[in-house]
């Protein structure tokens, strides 16, 4: 059974930057690419930047503290000095909201 959560209406995400969502204590981190939705913990794995304050190409996220990179689909370091994936969560979305499942989320690799 599913726990699902709204983070927010789907009309908040752009695709130039991604938007940071507080909930429960946990930083999200939601993006809009190629007419898909993602999320990640915003928070990067490398130290104190923030991917909703970052830049984004395509399906990267450019973290604005040390500059390295991940893919915000799967959460995977792209570019140094980020070598530990983010945790990424599947999304659902309904009624104009994006939905997660808080305890579903995965770190690519993990087991
Ligand atoms: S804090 Fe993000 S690359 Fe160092």
């Amino acid at each position: 059974m599913s726990d699902l959560i709204a983070l927010c209406s789907v009309d908040a995400v752009s695709e130039d930057a991604a938007l940071q969502v507080g909930h429960d204590g946990r930083d999200y981190a939601v993006y809009l690419y190629d007419g898909q939705y993602y999320v990640t913990a915003d928070l990067c794995t490398h130290g104190p930047g923030f991917m909703s304050d970052g830049f984004i190409e395509g399906c990267e996220v450019e973290c604005p503290f040390h500059q390295g990179k991940f893919n915000f689909i799967t959460g995977a370091p792209t570019a140094a000095p980020c070598t530990e994936p983010l945790r990424v969560w599947p999304v659902t979305v309904q009624d104009g909201q994006i939905w997660i499942d808080p305890n579903t989320g995965t770190v690519e690799g993990a087991t």
